[in-house]
């Protein structure tokens, strides 16, 4: 049996899959069994922050997991307190730290924390999320429920929780505020609804409102998170103060990993919260390395030097494929370009994997770019070229 004969037979078939299979890679290249080279744009879904193969990370992976890889969490565990205090302090923001493994389980947390919030703080508990349309937060029962695209509320799956309710945008959210209100979860930076980022002073005057009004502002940064705005965090950028924010997907390098972050320290009691493998040896010592690497390159200022350097090239291929694409969109090195139709966005990725590059896709019609952190002006150089290639036949 071929290896995708294989997979249809005992893999569950969730995703509507590309069966080249990659073997190897090293920063942002990958190779796959045939040899054959492609530019990763794409980074596992805005996962693999510091690049594939990097020998740091792998080395800290291969020393640790000669130790320990795993105690419970019933005991202390060092890589686990070094990396929250890392967090914290690159955030600069006062929190504590819960590590659970995936960006749904940390928004699942953020949820719980919200909704104790309301039970403790509120002569009558309050326990609604306002969420936006185009949002993403994830897959489990209720995090598809916060999801704000009615597309993933399908009957299969229900009933949902109840308390989440959607806007269209940040404007709209003021009046569907009421007295049983307790937070409103946004992503700073819309992933996978289109790349689509807010604006800045539409954000800072929600947050101060909400302040005001003691809602919970959560930041969903599971995507925006750990530099991938330029920023630690992309609520840096913004300059606001969150009262929850959840990361995952880069902090790890592709190891599993999730944060759910917190200025209500004490809201948690022994037995409100838990995971067997939240923050392990193993995924901690990832954070602690990623974090060092990235750090390093924010401080030499190269992630302000990549980020111009994409920019420029996505401008240029607006202004010369003006036919096929409308403009470009997002913040950092989290971008996309709007595609006239739906249709050209799938070839445009299509063809892209023919000629060795990788992207994605967000909303109807964007083609999305999400490449390591630490992406080189070469790799850049060489999945424009291969880009190009790929849109010339549209
Ligand atoms: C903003 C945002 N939140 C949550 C999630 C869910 O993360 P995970 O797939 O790790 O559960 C994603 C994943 O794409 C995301 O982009």
């Amino acid at each position: 049996m071929t290896l995708e004969e294989e997979d249809k037979k005992y893999v569950l078939q969730t995703y509507a899959r590309d069966y080249t299979n990659f073997v190897k890679g090293q920063g942002s290249t990958l190779y796959d069994d045939k040899d054959k080279e492609y530019i990763d744009f794409a980074s596992g879904i805005g996962v693999n922050s510091i690049g594939h193969g990097n020998e740091k990370l792998s080395n800290a992976l291969c020393e640790q997991a000669k130790k320990i890889i795993h105690i419970s969490n019933l005991q202390v565990i060092e890589p686990q307190v070094k990396l929250a205090q890392k967090i914290v302090e690159l955030s600069s923001y006062d929190m504590g730290i819960f590590f659970a493994n995936s960006g749904a389980e940390a928004n699942e947390g953020a949820i719980k924390i919200a909704r104790k919030y309301g039970e403790t703080k509120f002569e009558n508990k309050r326990y609604k999320v306002i969420t936006l349309e185009h949002s993403f937060h994830g897959r489990t029962i209720t995090t598809v429920k916060a999801t704000g695209q009615e597309c993933f509320h399908t009957p299969h799956f229900s009933p949902y929780p109840d308390g989440f309710s959607y806007e269209k945008s940040i404007k709209d959210v003021y009046k569907a505020i009421d007295d049983e209100t307790v937070a409103v979860l946004i992503e700073l930076v819309q992933g996978e609804g289109g790349v689509q980022p807010f604006d800045k002073e539409e954000v800072q005057n929600l947050a101060k409102h909400l302040k005001e009004k003691e809602i919970l502002l959560i930041v969903d940064e599971v995507q925006t998170g750990v530099y991938r705005t330029g920023e630690f965090l992309a609520s840096n950028l913004y300059e606001i103060e969150p009262d929850i924010i959840t990361l995952a997907k880069g902090l790890g390098g592709g190891v599993p990993i999730g944060v759910v972050m917190t200025k209500y320290k004490e809201i948690f009691t022994f037995g409100d919260h838990g995971s067997t493998f939240g923050g392990n040896y193993l995924s901690s010592t990832a954070g602690v390395v990623v974090l060092e690497v990235l750090e390093k390159l924010y401080n030499e200022k190269k992630i302000e030097e990549t980020i111009a350097y994409f920019t420029q090239k996505l401008k240029e291929i607006v202004l010369k494929y003006e036919n096929i694409f409308e403009k470009e969109v997002g913040i950092g090195l989290m971008r996309g370009l709007r595609a006239k139709d739906a249709q050209i966005q799938s070839s445009v990725v299509k063809n892209s994997m023919n000629e060795g590059l990788i992207i994605l896709k967000a909303g109807k019609n964007t083609v999305r770019f999400l490449p390591s952190i630490t992406i080189t002006k070469q790799e850049i150089d060489k999945g424009f070229e291969r880009f190009e290639k790929a849109i010339s036949s549209l």
